[in-house]
Parts: C-alpha cells; sequence; structure tokens
C-alpha cells in the first residue's frame, strides 16, 4: 500500500504535456480553414487600391463573368457596423470611405478559391482621391485631410497621481529622452479565417477567435440577432497574440456572405492580407523626464507621448502604459494621444501598450543610474514598486524577489561593468537588466465538471486555447482539486452551444478567471464524494481525502474507489456547474511581475547586435504548469526581440504600401537569433491564486537589450527596432 504522503506528491501533477499536443503534431487538429462543409463557398475581400479617398462606384460585371462567382457585396449593398473595429468611431464592415490602402470596400463568393481570388482583383472601382498622410507629424498639422470627422488626434488620454510639478521643483537631477517604438505585425502563423452558414435565422460561425462568447456577442449586436441564434465553434486556433477577442470583420463578412447565398462561406485572408488587414502594435513617439534626488530616489515621471494609431485602432486600453505600476514614485503625469494615419490598423498584441512603454522608462532609468554612478539594479530595488499609485497594496509582490534572484541567477554584480568606450573593431559584451509588471485581474468564470461512474471525469470549460495551453491547465487544476489523474479528466471546449461562458483568452486571465471555476467545481464534487465517503465509513470527513482516484483517510488505512462511490449514488455520474466570482477590495491592486537579464554581443565594425544569455525571473504567483508556463515565457521573450532587433512593419510614404508584408521580408526573429533562454518561477503567494503570465513576458524584453547594448558601448539606442546603421553612426561620433 502507498502511503499517504507519497501518494499526494504524485497526484499534484506541475508540468504535463498539452493533451492535445497528439492532435497538433499529427495534423489531425482541424482549424478553421480545414473545415469542408458540403455546398460551402469560398470567400476573399475586396481591398482599396488607394490609401484615402471616396468610393465613387463599383463595377462588378466583368467579376460576375468569372466562372463559380456566386456572390459580390460591396460597401453600397451593405452597411453592417463593426463595433469593435474602431474604438472612437463606428467603422463598416464595407466602407465607402476608405483610409488606408487595403481598406475593406466588399468581398466575394465563389465556388473555388481561385475563382474568389480572380473576382475579388476584377472589380472596378472608381474613386474621388483624397490627400493621405503616413506619419503623425503630418497628421497632425492643421489642414491635414480629414481621416476622421472629427480630427485625426484623440486624446490626450491622462494618468497622473501625486504632484509631479512639485517634485520637477524638489529634483536634484532631470533626466531626459526620447523614444520612439515602431509598427510591430501579430504574425501569427494561422491566416485569419471564418466560416458561417445559417439554418433559418440562426447563425452558425467557426471561428478562428480567441473568445468565442466574445465573438458571438459582437456578431449578434453587429448584426442585430439574439444572442440565442448565435453558436460560435473554435476547436484549435493557430495563435492570437490579442487581435482576435471578438467578433471580427471576417466573421461578419462570412455570415453576411453566407446570408446573402443561402449557402455556407469560409472567409480566408491571404498571408499578405494578414499584414495589411490584421491589426498590429501601434508606433509610439514619447518624450520621457524624470525627477531624480541625488540618492536615487525617483521623485516622479513626466511623459507625453504619440502613438501612431493607423486608420482604425480597435485598442480599448491606453497606448502607452505600465510604468506607474512598478515604480513607486510620489508623482505621475502621462499624456497621451492616438494619432491617425492612412496606414494598417492597429489592435490588440501581447501587452498592448506594455513593451512600448517600458523600452522607454526603463531606459531612462538606465540613465539615471549611469548619471549617478549607481548600479542599475541597486536603482531598480530602491525605487520598485511598494504600493500601486502610491496608494493601492498589493495582493502579492514579488518583484524584488524577481531582482535579487535573477542577479544571483545571473551572477548580475560580477557580470556588470561601468559602460566603456569600445576600441573600432572590437566585438564587445555588456549585459542589461529591466523589469516589469503587468495587469493579474481577477473576475467571473464558469466551469461544469461531470465525474462518471467509471471514476473519470468531463471537464466543460469556454476556453479554445491560442496556444497557452489552457486547456492542459484546466484540466491540470481539475485534476489537482478532484484527486484523479489528468489523464482522466476529458476536456469539452470550444463551442457556445455546450461551453459554460468564459470571458475568453485575452488579458491574460484564463487561469484566473475560468481556473478559479474549475477548482472551485472540482472541490464541491470531492467534498460530496467525501461525505458519502464518510457516511459508508464513520471517518470524520476531513479525515479523508482522494489521491489518484481513491479515498484514503489520513491514517492510510481506507481506500476506497470514487468509481464506486459514484456508482452508489444511484446515478451514473455527480455534476457540478460552478459560476466564480472573485473581486479585489478598492484599495487593492493585483499584479505579475517580471526582471529580465539579458548580455549582448556587438560587433564595432558592422554593427551587428546579438543577443548571448537570457535570464527570466517571474513572479506569476503559483504555477500551474511549468512546462507551458517555461515555454510561453519563452516565445514571449522571441517576440520582445524580435521587436527589439528586427521587426518593423515599413510603410512605403508615398502611397501607403506595406513594403514588407509577407514571411519573407517581415523580419521575425529565427532559432539564428535565439540564445539558451532560463526563466525562474518565484512563486509568491497569493490570496486569489495563480496570477496572469501571457502578456508580461514580451514587456522588458526591448528595454532589457538596449539596456545591455549601452552597458556594452555607451551608446543609448533610442528607437525600435534597433539599427545597426545608427548604432555605427554613433561609434563614429564617440
Ligand atoms: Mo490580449 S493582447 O489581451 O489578447
Amino acid at each position: 500500500m502507498i502511503t499517504v504522503v507519497k501518494a499526494k506528491e504524485k497526484a499534484i501533477v506541475k508540468a504535463h504535456p498539452r493533451i492535445d499536443a497528439i492532435y497538433k503534431v499529427t495534423g489531425l487538429a482541424k482549424y478553421v480553414a480545414d473545415w469542408n462543409v458540403k455546398d460551402m463557398l469560398y470567400g476573399r475581400v475586396i481591398k482599396s487600391k488607394i490609401p484615402h479617398g471616396k468610393v465613387k462606384s463599383i463595377d462588378v460585371s466583368e467579376a460576375k463573368k468569372i466562372e463559380g462567382v456566386r456572390d459580390i457585396v460591396t460597401c453600397f449593398d451593405d452597411n453592417t457596423i463593426w463595433h469593435a473595429g474602431e474604438k472612437f468611431h463606428e467603422r463598416r464592415v464595407f466602407t465607402d470611405h476608405v483610409r488606408y490602402l487595403g481598406d475593406i470596400i466588399g468581398a466575394v463568393a465563389a465556388e473555388t478559391r481561385l475563382a474568389a481570388i480572380m473576382a475579388s482583383e476584377a472589380v472596378k472601382v472608381v474613386y474621388e482621391e483624397y490627400p493621405a498622410v503616413f506619419k503623425i507629424e503630418d497628421s497632425m498639422k492643421p489642414n491635414a485631410p480629414k481621416i476622421w470627422e472629427d480630427g485625426n488626434v484623440k486624446g490626450p488620454l491622462i494618468i497622473s497621481y501625486g504632484d509631479i510639478d512639485k517634485d520637477f521643483t524638489e529634483a536634484d537631477l532631470i533626466v531626459k529622452g526620447n523614444y520612439k517604438t515602431s509598427r510591430v505585425a501579430n504574425a501569427q502563423l494561422e491566416p485569419a479565417a471564418s466560416l458561417a452558414w445559417w439554418e433559418g435565422d440562426k447563425l452558425t460561425v467557426v471561428a478562428a477567435t480567441q473568445s468565442i462568447f466574445g465573438c458571438r456577442e459582437g456578431l449578434a449586436k453587429d448584426l442585430g440577432i439574439p444572442i440565442e441564434n448565435v453558436r460560435v465553434i473554435t476547436y484549435y486556433k493557430g495563435g492570437g497574440f490579442g487581435n482576435k477577442a471578438n467578433d471580427m470583420n471576417y466573421d461578419l463578412i462570412a455570415a453576411i456572405l453566407a446570408k446573402r447565398t443561402g449557402r455556407p462561406v469560409l472567409v480566408e485572408f491571404s498571408r499578405e492580407d494578414e499584414f495589411s488587414l490584421v491589426h498590429g502594435r501601434w508606433a509610439t513617439d514619447q518624450m520621457v523626464e524624470a525627477a531624480v534626488k541625488k540618492d536615487g530616489t525617483v521623485l516622479g515621471f513626466k511623459i507625453k507621448a504619440y502613438c501612431d494609431v493607423g486608420a482604425y485602432t480597435r485598442a480599448i486600453g491606453r497606448f502607452v502604459e505600465g510604468p506607474e505600476s512598478y515604480y513607486s514614485t510620489r508623482s505621475w503625469y502621462s499624456e497621451i494621444y492616438a494619432v491617425y494615419t492612412n496606414t494598417p490598423p492597429t489592435g490588440h498584441m501581447r501587452a498592448p501598450p506594455g513593451p512600448q512603454a517600458c523600452f522607454a522608462t526603463e531606459s531612462v532609468i538606465d540613465d539615471i543610474a549611469y548619471k549617478l554612478g549607481l548600479n542599475p539594479l541597486d536603482l531598480r530595488l530602491k525605487n520598485a514598486v511598494v504600493k500601486v499609485h502610491n496608494s493601492l497594496s498589493l495582493t502579492s509582490n514579488g518583484l524584488r524577489e524577481c531582482l535579487i534572484r535573477g542577479a544571483k541567477e545571473f551572477n548580475w554584480y560580477k557580470r556588470w561593468k561601468k559602460p566603456e568606450k569600445p576600441k573600432k573593431g572590437e566585438i564587445v559584451r555588456g549585459v542589461g537588466v529591466a523589469m516589469a509588471a503587468w495587469h493579474s485581474r481577477v473576475g467571473y468564470g464558469e466551469a461544469k465538471i461531470k465525474l462518471r461512474s467509471n471514476g473519470k471525469a468531463e471537464l466543460y470549460v469556454g476556453v479554445v486555447d491560442i496556444g497557452t495551453g489552457a486547456k492542459t491547465a484546466m484540466a491540470m487544476i481539475a485534476s489537482r482539486y478532484l484527486g484523479i489523474p489528468v489523464e482522466d479528466i476529458d476536456v469539452i471546449w470550444g463551442d457556445t452551444e455546450n461551453s459554460p461562458y468564459s470571458i475568453g483568452e485575452s488579458g491574460s486571465r484564463t487561469t484566473a478567471f475560468t481556473g478559479n471555476a474549475v477548482k472551485e467545481a472540482a472541490l464541491k464534487i470531492k467534498q460530496r464524494i467525501l461525505t458519502l465517503a464518510s457516511q459508508i465509513t464513520g471517518i470524520e470527513r476531513n479525515q479523508l481525502d482522494i489521491v489518484d482516484g481513491k479515498v484514503i483517510s489520513s491514517d492510510d488505512s481506507i481506500i476506497i474507489d470514487i468509481k464506486d462511490l459514484v456508482t452508489r449514488t444511484g446515478n451514473n455520474e455527480i455534476e457540478e456547474f460552478v459560476e466564480s466570482k472573485q473581486e479585489l477590495d478598492k484599495d487593492m491592486e493585483r499584479l505579475s511581475f517580471a526582471a529580465h537579464f539579458c548580455e549582448v554581443e556587438v560587433d564595432t565594425d558592422t554593427g551587428e547586435i546579438n543577443v548571448t544569455d537570457y535570464l527570466a525571473v517571474h513572479d506569476s504567483g503559483e504555477i500551474v504548469n511549468y512546462l507551458t508556463a517555461e515555454n510561453q515565457v519563452r516565445g514571449g521573450i522571441v517576440m520582445g526581440i524580435g521587436m527589439a532587433l528586427s521587426e518593423k512593419l515599413i510603410i512605403s510614404d508615398s502611397d501607403g504600401t506595406i513594403l514588407n508584408g509577407n514571411f519573407m521580408t517581415y523580419r521575425l526573429p529565427t532559432i539564428e537569433n535565439i540564445p539558451n533562454i532560463r526563466v525562474i518561477f518565484v512563486e509568491t503567494e497569493d490570496p486569489y491564486g495563480p496570477k496572469s503570465l501571457g502578456e508580461v513576458s514580451i514587456i522588458p524584453v526591448p528595454a532589457c537589450i538596449g539596456n545591455a547594448i549601452f552597458n556594452a558601448t555607451g551608446i543609448r539606442l533610442t528607437e525600435l527596432p534597433f539599427s545597426r546603421e545608427v548604432l555605427l553612426a554613433k561609434l563614429d561620433q564617440m
């Protein structure tokens, strides 16, 4: 017989491969574009060929003659509003005011992909052309062409606390910097696709969404139909990174074409479409000033930022945000403007404003350390957040521990040296550090568990798993609190018809929101089982536990298989449905933290920058699955390395063409650019359970690399992605 202690250790699995891995690696996993339903048509969008203007007329006669073309819809036939498509204005699915090159003005449905593509190219559009602006400087000029009726600039959005003017008066030192970040594409592997069909007035959409419920809600609202009439299915999703958390325009287009033709329609974006139609990370131009005391106390930060949000922005958050939650300055004032341009739209991408804001602020912090002759790690330890905005207490705070643990593991104090001017031709090394925090919200979740008389359980959750391993995490939580192996849990997900509600995979919320409901449902079933076992054995309930599917008493003497207990209820199953709601007190804040350390190598001859070592230390509270958690952090770091060293959507100043809109020329990092990445978790105890993880991992990366470049060369690079040419020019000036 096994001892209880040993059995308990075995029961809590802390690392588990993805439960759907086999389906993904064998190709059995069915993504949207893999669906092929009876009578299905293929849909393609018709895109504007000018960056700014009014559509005067569309001639579809030639396009209609192409064999297999079944329907062409344009901005003159349909005026559906896509509410989630733009934050400050109403945006039509098919627009007659085109605001960027590629703006959607119509769509085609045809019997084949080829016919749909050909027809989308064959429509003849007459435009009244307006002047276009591709840069925020031009867009902000008084006589700039109006992209929106109410003007091209929105804001200021202000984040402020404390007495900023007083702190700048009392400062011993004011450190300033102007930092710029570029447009970055989400670049998920799976191109956008959506399949829709109608049965009477009931709509089914197979979507590539991050939130089946968010998608359903948006479709019902935009199409003006009751929410009960919409079903959304997502079984597999090839990456999200933020831009698919509502109903998307391609979902609406599939639904509109399906309604008009009376047939199922699969709308697909090409890879090139992805780069112009999907909503990526906005560019920023930030002026940062810090008020500092001689001892290194940072009194306050002042930031003024202009963000290029493109022709539309789906962003619901602030456009530069974050550092005010990981520094405990006495005051803070940021003034943020969103500026529209005739360029591709923007939206959420992994910690939407986080890395941009961190890059600017963490670079300035590094400069402060240099100017005061302090070690940059000590300066961070001195100013790391204690109370958010100087007023809110944190539910848990592992930031200092992340910094201290990281310094030890990275051997920071040995490896860090004062930056020196390199000799031309040398290959020099340097180390950098940067820290970050991100929201770790709590909220509403639902879960249903059925424990069957064969000892296996079905777990129903509304998650889709956008690549995070969410389904596996949910199974592991159920396994742990129910006391049965992960292998005995079938997860049922991804269909609004049979999944309990989940907010969806955005804002790094799934483990907290839905995971907590899973935990509560599992504990409820466990209590019912233990009550039964107690009645049968006469042993008090609190002396009993479930381990590996068996009820065990604390003295290890009684073992009853839970199968027998379920059978004894006279039913085939024990079911629990849970709605869980967590709320923070008003004076509390909950955050996840990270401290990143890296080493770079800079070739002073060529300007080449290589990241040669990387350590990430994270406080995300308790970790559910080390395997997927570590890899999620690595994924964030890889994206951050791209943002720092190579990724930039290059848009022509003359006509708004994307010059690198494909995977050949858009420079994503490859394995060649990725160093060994070590990931460490400091598992703080948080009263609300596991904290967020997905987004925070990208935030400190560009700043960390920039700080290492400064450490290696004494040169402060202020624009992302870092450019060899700029670095070489600055080396020459030294
Ligand atoms: Mo996200 S960028 O909250 O999906």
